[in-house]
């Protein structure tokens, strides 16, 4: 078992990441840290609460952090995510959950510096920005560095050229890249190029529900937001689920394949978040980043649907692999 820290804003995508981790054998979670990007750091907390009630795992820590970008102001992406930030489903607050007064940073910072722990992000990278500011021993312990965000050939998100993570918060993410690239170190960047290919369309889900009724019923009154806002956005039937990708790649790294390359990120003008990824090597400089460009749809979903409906492969097999 490989030990993780997840570091997210949840958010529907995030939540399903989160499911994937859990039902996983390969990961431990040993905790979930908040950081401010689809919403609120509080309502991200609430919702990843939310989202561990659902799977009965409260026993995974959660910790509260930055509650806003290092430079900019903060905007949220409530109009992707619903109100709640859980695509409107309005479930109910856990009771009895506080916000824990040791900081996510914090928290990192002591788990970290223990030895052998992944982090996989998959929101805006201000937390580990803080990190490597407060401890950078403990940033540079870290195993594996796995974030959603970032795009090299795909259009952004947000703006021509930048995904939402990296747009959020640009200042945190070339903070990132730029320590990494100091110390010799890689970030393994599961950007739009791969997510986009990563849709879970009305007829998926319909037979997830087949599969496993109470998981199904889950995923819709989740997703059903995110299916109106591709509709409306990008005419995409269904809604594309960025953040399970990365945990996909933490458990089986031959689900995506790609470049190594010195990749820096703008940090302002029209460009702003935008992954300048130098595959031509303009620059002579070693690579700080493995910048995936090619997915094994099919693998990423049997792993995806077996763990978080608990289907064998057969079952998987007669149900789903008609459509990959
Ligand atoms: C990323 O931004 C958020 O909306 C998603 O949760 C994902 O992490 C995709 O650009
Ligand atoms: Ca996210």
């Amino acid at each position: 078992m490989k030990k993780i820290i997840i570091d997210c804003d949840p958010g529907i995508d995030d939540s399903l990441a989160i499911m994937l981790a859990l039902n996983s054998p390969e990961v431990e979670v040993v905790g979930i840290t908040i950081v401010a990007g689809n919403s609120p750091v509080e309502m991200g907390f609430e919702n990843a609460k939310k989202v561990l009630s659902f799977l009965g795992r409260l026993d995974v820590p959660v910790y509260a952090g930055a509650s806003k970008p290092r430079v900019r102001e903060y905007v949220n992406a409530l109009d992707t995510h619903g109100e709640d930030g859980l695509g409107e489903s309005f479930l109910p607050d856990v009771e009895g959950q506080d916000i824990p007064e040791k900081s996510a940073v914090q928290f990192m910072r002591e788990v970290l510096m223990e030895g052998d722990v992944s982090v996989v992000a998959l929101g805006p990278l201000t937390n580990l920005a803080k990190l490597i500011d407060e401890c950078p021993d403990a940033f540079l312990s870290i195993e594996r560095l796995v974030s959603m965000g970032g795009n090299f050939r795909s259009h952004g998100n947000c703006s021509p050229v930048a995904e939402y993570n990296y747009w959020e918060d640009p200042d945190s993410a070339k903070h990132v890249f730029d320590f990494l690239y100091k110390n010799n170190r890689e970030i393994e960047m599961v950007g739009l190029d791969v997510t986009r290919k990563i849709v879970l369309t009305p007829e998926i889900l319909e037979d997830m529900k087949n599969a496993n009724e109470v998981v199904g019923d889950f995923v819709e009154k989740i997703t059903d937001f995110y299916f109106k806002f591709h509709w409306e956005w990008e005419h995409i039937r269904g809604c594309v689920i960025n953040d399970p990708l990365a945990v996909a790649q933490f458990i089986n790294p031959e689900i995506l394949k790609g470049i190594q390359a010195f990749t820096e990120v703008e940090t302002g003008g029209i460009s702003m978040g935008q992954t300048v990824v130098d595959s031509m090597g303009f620059y002579k400089k070693s690579s700080n980043a493995k910048i995936f460009t090619e997915v094994n749809v099919e693998a990423f979903w049997e792993l995806f649907l077996t763990r978080i409906l608990n289907v064998s492969s057969e079952e998987y097999g007669k149900l789903f692999s008609k459509y990959f």
